[in-house]
């Protein structure tokens, strides 16, 4: 059912876009809305209603969330918010002229809609009986009051790495794991519902507590690259958990040293260059940590090419490390403030593809752009 959903949105935006580029009567819009019709039409032989809506910019099909990442989907979404429009209803009895119809009357542009009075209004003035477009009541959209938000899974994410930071630097052997572990499985459960939002978080920083921050995201994005690979969610548990503490070891590195703004001395760069070591060596002695862990803070900073540190001859790194290698570059360097600023997205990614097959992973450090750059399509950036 679901792939068929899918289909259908499929098809409700290449008709939007055949309109946006030819002329009404042109054989290729006309085509579209065959295909979107007989799509349509095929869905409505076993129920009376379709329903989708738009909840916290992710698409929704009678509460069920679409967990889609392409770029179609994420054009549809900002094409319905744009015209204001956060519910549409397919009703059984619909026919091509009136589906016609209705896409002539959402195509316009958002402007011209408005100063008409909105889409209902101007369907209102054809033909079409069969669609109905409007706002969501929310009294009957459950899922935004159910669920926490991912601003507070993100706060408690943070909340909890600044603890176990704390613990560690009194010299505490066993971190708390079992919440991090519950943490992981909300960062993983938030996404699937509210991606988008989750993912925009990533850009909001709070410099003091960068490390944290930093490993939270680091999570965030390294278990949205998992999603896209099609890990399960066991997987997706264990790869959220190595991302969230890759960076361990660095809490046993000098204050004054991460702090200093000036170039770093030979010993200095050692002592940072020792945090994955460091890192390994903490979560070996923490148990109820998946071995994952261990691997990917030891492995994060070798380099596919291994040409990082620490040095290993002849090694095959394990995907999570690969993995969180590119999360972690991310988001060091649009956290940079030469970086800082939506527009230099662009710029990083491009400037991180072009290492791949060097530092990073050249097939992983692709499909890592692809998915930012469908999640900040440029007119939403
Ligand atoms: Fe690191
Ligand atoms: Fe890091």
């Amino acid at each position: 059912m679901k792939e068929r959903l899918r289909d259908l949105v499929k098809y409700l935006s290449s008709s939007i876009k055949a309109l946006s580029l030819y002329p009404e009567n042109h054989p290729i819009f006309e085509d579209s809305i065959d295909k979107l019709d007989e799509h349509l039409q095929d869905l409505l032989k076993e129920r009376n209603e379709l329903s989708f809506a738009i909840i916290e910019d992710e698409l929704v099909f009678e509460d069920m969330p679409f967990h889609d990442l392409s770029s179609f989907f994420y054009s549809f979404i900002f094409f319905l918010e744009k015209r204001k429009v956060e519910r549409i209803t397919f009703i059984k009895g619909i026919d091509r002229r009136e589906l016609k119809d209705f896409i002539k009357v959402i195509s316009q542009d958002e402007h011209t809609l408005k100063e008409k009075g909105g889409i209902s209004k101007e369907l209102a003035k054809t033909s079409v009986t069969h669609v109905v477009v409007g706002k969501i009541d929310t009294s009957s959209a459950p899922l935004t009051k159910k669920k926490i938000t991912p601003k507070q899974v993100y706060r408690f994410a943070l909340d909890l790495m600044k603890r176990v930071g704390k613990d560690i630097e009194k010299g505490e052997e066993e971190i708390e794991t079992h919440e991090a572990k519950e943490i992981v499985e909300q960062i993983i459960e938030s996404m699937m519902w509210v991606r988008s939002s989750l993912m925009k978080l990533i850009h909001l920083r709070m410099h003091d507590v960068y490390s944290f921050v930093h490993s939270v995201n680091v999570s965030i994005l390294t278990i949205a690259q998992g999603e896209r690979l099609g890990l399960s969610e066991d997987e997706l548990n264990d790869l959220g958990i190595s991302a969230l503490f890759h960076d361990l070891g660095r809490i046993l590195i000098p204050k004054e040293i991460i702090k200093k703004k000036e170039d770093l001395t030979k010993e200095e760069r050692e002592v940072v260059e020792r945090h994955p070591i460091d890192g390994a060596r903490l979560l070996f002695r923490t148990h109820g940590v998946p071995e994952l862990c261990r691997i990917v803070a030891f492995e994060h900073h070798i380099g596919y090419d291994l040409s990082g540190y620490p040095k290993v001859r002849r090694r095959k790194l394990n995907l999570a490390a690969l993995m969180v290698q590119i999360s972690d570059t991310y988001d060091a360097l649009t956290s940079k403030r030469s970086y800082r600023g939506a527009e230099n997205i662009e710029e990083v990614l491009s400037l991180m593809v072009k290492q791949g097959g060097t530092l990073f992973e050249p097939r992983l450090v692709r499909l890592f752009s692809q998915m930012i750059r469908e999640l900040y399509p440029l007119n939403l950036r």
